[in-house]
């Protein structure tokens, strides 16, 4: 029976990364959040690991507010931490006993400088929508052109930004056996854990019913990720012993904000008017990328996150 741990294990992402070891017979999952183990005592984590023995460890830890780490130089050190130091550590811990480690990393490492595609394909045939993963795909290279691949430089826009970056250069620069995992725009069911936030088709859909008209971004192009998808995807890849590097895991469709808005509401039947508004209508303090649309080259696609998504309202 092969030892799993994983860590941050009441996140969002976390808890279904639990789900599916857990109804593995094949596994042996140790879960362990912040209560469990505080991932910044190198020292306590290091003798916690050694102690289990793991094949594979994997780290769904997060420092996530973007925005609060942009203005206030404290949190950003506490990102640096999580984010950018931490993974380091972790992959060392790792590859000193001989396990696998999976970190995961985002979209945000991008600067989305790219023009976003807007539905002007030369193709006769299009049918002008954002589509990745089109079947006129390559028929029309503006098709393919804002989209990020595994391989593309990075360079983030935001302090979150570089600390998720920082991770994964460490990760990197330390090697073994090691998957970096990006997403973006992670939704599910909220985590379990203290902090746990709310995924935003949770917020929108609250929005939704108690109001005529809501504002939704028409901006920041990415693929939607739905956590029980990335956590089976993960799992594959680990078994599948695929090649150690950067991988992009991420629900087909290339949208924005507002076009998931549009699509929660037609799977829940709401009618409450849907407002496309700019990026700046909400200003914040951390930038954003313009477009950071990940291109899955390594592993098949996964689902069209419309799909996902229905999926998720029904059983939740
Ligand atoms: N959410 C997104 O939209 C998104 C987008 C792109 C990439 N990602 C990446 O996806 C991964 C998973 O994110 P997520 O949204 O699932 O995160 P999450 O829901 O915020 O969960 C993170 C977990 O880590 C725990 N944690 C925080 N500090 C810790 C510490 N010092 N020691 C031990 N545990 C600690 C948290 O516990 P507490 O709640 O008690 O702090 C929480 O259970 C992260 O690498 C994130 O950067 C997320």
């Amino acid at each position: 029976m092969k030892k799993v741990i994983i860590l941050g294990s009441k996140g969002m992402l976390g808890q279904e990364l639990v789900r599916v070891f857990g109804s593995d017979d094949g596994y042996e999952v140790i879960a362990w959040d912040r209560d469990d183990a505080d991932v910044r005592d190198k020292v306590e984590l290091s003798e916690k690991i050694m102690d289990i023995m793991p094949d594979v460890i994997f780290n769904a830890v997060a420092y996530n507010a973007v925005d609060a780490c942009e203005e206030d130089d404290e949190e950003y050190q506490k990102a640096k931490v999580l984010n950018g130091i931490f993974p380091g550590e972790l992959a060392s811990i790792s590859k000193n006993i001989g396990a696998t480690v999976v970190h995961y990393s985002t979209d945000y490492v991008f600067d989305g400088k790219r023009p976003v595609y807007k539905g002007t394909s030369k193709n006769p045939s299009c049918c002008g929508q954002r589509c990745d993963g089109c079947m006129y795909m390559g028929a029309d290279d503006t098709l393919d052109y804002y989209a990020y691949h595994e391989n593309d430089e990075a360079h983030p826009v935001s302090r979150y930004g570089r600390s998720k970056l920082m991770g994964e250069e460490n990760v990197e620069r330390v090697g073994g056996d090691y998957y970096i995992i990006r997403l973006s725009k992670l939704f599910g069911l909220p985590a379990e854990s203290a902090e746990g936030k709310k995924s935003f088709f949770d917020v929108m859909l609250e929005l939704g019913k108690k109001n005529d008209s809501v504002q939704a971004v028409d901006g920041e192009t990415s693929k939607f990720t739905y956590a029980p998808d990335l956590a089976e995807k993960s799992k594959e890849i680990v078994e599948k012993n695929m090649d150690s590097g950067i991988y992009h895991v991420a629900n087909e469709g290339a949208v924005t904000w507002y076009d998931g808005v549009v699509e929660l509401y037609k799977i829940v039947g709401l009618d409450t008017k849907i407002e496309p508004v700019t990026p700046e209508t909400f200003p914040r303090p951390a930038a954003r990328p313009d477009s950071s649309v990940l291109k899955v080259t390594k592993i098949e696609p996964l689902r069209h996150y419309s799909e996902a998504l229905e999926e998720y309202i029904n059983d939740k």
